[in-house]
């Protein structure tokens, strides 16, 4: 971070104070606005966040304008073709890609994490079989706080790493014991000699009657999904993670608070929402009534999967995941089902509306992965938590970040006050 030049701010030509202009690698600089309020007793205001950097990072780059995504670096296009999700994985950890034998070390420890403590299948009972899968998580996520003493200093760095692997290892079997667990089916152990999207599709849709066989195209689809939700820089459920963790808190319970944050349809449940309006549709012959209640000031409606607050022109991870779903559709030969061919519609005809081109609403990347994971023969309620298990990654990676920063405080916005000035209380 570089300090370039500093901006005067000046009322009635009497300077109130001089802010400096930061510079990082690549994209925006910003304005450092730490004094302000010393010099001016003044705050800054900026709900939801659309001009404000919370922090430094160098993790992830988004240029929303030109639809560029990096991780550490690469282009998502590039990782999404040549890598695993678990070498992404280390590289959103470690800051670079691993060699063939951290890659195989990594795995290793991954697998070697996969089960998770046996009082935990306990706390499973105590939901009811039709929670939400993502009530669930956060609940259950959330207990493993009570689990891992034994690595649980923030401060130490082999503590944070085993942290990491511990969530990236047992997020997915936690995922798939919330489907099995809500179907009345019998929790599935992991399988060491599968690699990690492999186990988790076994553990998520085999029984223990049958042999499990994994499809190689759905193994890549599944991890393509993963590796585009693995990181999305300062989204609402990392920036929830970080403030969770600002003040020290354990960093199971941050994650929770990530999934927390992530549920919410305006972030991570669009793709179960996604297929919920598909199927609320119904028909091609009634898309264009949607489309008109999403253009309606007057109607809450909104299509979901489409639209978003980076990217707009277009999101660079729907336009893999688009390829994605129709490799999928091929080889499970869905291309003529019902649902899949409103969707392709409803694609092409809100590309053409003008309303959504001068919005600039886009189908985004939980538009295909919800009709991917549909097609995988994942029920929609589970899609927000397979979200949530690609999204750990980033979560941990920026957790791990702050702490690790030596100018780390405790995150503590402040507001414009709008409510009662001071009064006395009515005597009796
Ligand atoms: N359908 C219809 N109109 C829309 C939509 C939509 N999906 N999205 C935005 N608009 C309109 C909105 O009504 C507003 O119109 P006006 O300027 O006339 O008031 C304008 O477009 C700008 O919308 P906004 O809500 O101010 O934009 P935002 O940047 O705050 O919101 C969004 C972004 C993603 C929350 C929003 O586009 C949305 O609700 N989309 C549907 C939900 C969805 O697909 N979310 C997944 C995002 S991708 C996954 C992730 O990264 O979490």
């Amino acid at each position: 971070m570089t300090n370039t030049r500093s901006l005067k701010l000046i009322e009635n030509e009497q300077t109130l104070c001089e802010l400096p202009v930061l510079a990082g690698s690549t994209g925006p600089n910003v304005l450092d606005v730490q004094s302000l309020y010393k010099h001016t007793g003044m705050f800054t205001y900026d709900p939801g966040f659309t001009s404000t950097a919370s922090c430094s990072s160098a993790i992830t780059y988004i240029d929303g304008e030109a639809g560029i995504l990096l991780y550490r670096g690469y282009p998502i296009e590039q990782l999404a073709e040549h890598s695993t999700f678990l070498e992404v994985c280390y590289l959103l950890l470690h800051g670079e890609l691993p060699d063939k034998a951290e890659l195989s070390t990594f795995e290793h420890n991954i697998t070697m994490h996969t089960m998770v403590h046996d009082q935990v299948n306990l706390f499973f009972r105590g939901f009811r079989r039709d929670a939400h899968p993502m009530a669930i998580m956060v609940g259950v996520v959330g207990a493993l706080s009570a689990f891992y003493h034994d690595a649980m200093d923030i401060h130490s760095k082999e503590d944070r790493l085993m942290c990491a692997i511990r969530l990236i290892a047992k997020v997915p079997t936690i995922v798939a014991m919330c489907h099995k667990y809500s179907t009345g089916l019998p929790f599935m152990y992991p399988k060491n000699k599968l690699n990690y999207v492999e186990n988790f599709m076994r553990m998520m849709l085999a029984t223990p009657c049958d042999e499990f066989e994994p499809n190689p195209v759905l193994v890549k689809a599944l991890d393509r999904i993963l590796i585009l939700h693995a990181d999305h820089e300062q989204n609402a459920s990392t920036s929830t993670v970080r403030l969770a963790g600002s003040s020290g808190a354990n960093p199971f319970a941050c994650i929770t608070a990530g999934i927390a944050c992530l549920w919410g349809a305006a972030h991570g449940g669009a793709n179960e929402a996604v297929l919920n309006m598909l199927l609320e549709i119904d028909d091609v012959s009634r898309i264009g009534l949607y489309i008109n209640k999403a253009k309606d000031k007057n109607d809450p409606f909104r299509l979901m999967g489409f639209g978003h607050r980076v990217y707009k022109n277009y999101d660079p991870r729907a336009k893999i995941m688009r390829e994605t779903c129709h490799e999928v559709l091929s080889e499970l030969g869905l291309h003529d089902d019902k649902l899949f061919k409103l969707a392709m519609e409803l694609e092409r005809i809100a590309l053409e509306d003008d309303y959504f081109i001068s919005k600039k609403l886009y189908p985004n990347v939980d538009f295909y992965s919800g009709i991917v994971l549909h097609a995988l023969g994942i029920p929609s309620k589970m899609f927000t938590a397979i979200f949530a298990m690609g999204r750990t990654i980033g979560w941990i990676s920026h957790w791990d970040e702050m702490i690790a920063d030596p100018e780390q405080k405790i995150g503590r916005p402040r507001q414009l006050y709008t409510g009662q000035t001071q009064r006395e209380l009515p005597l009796k």
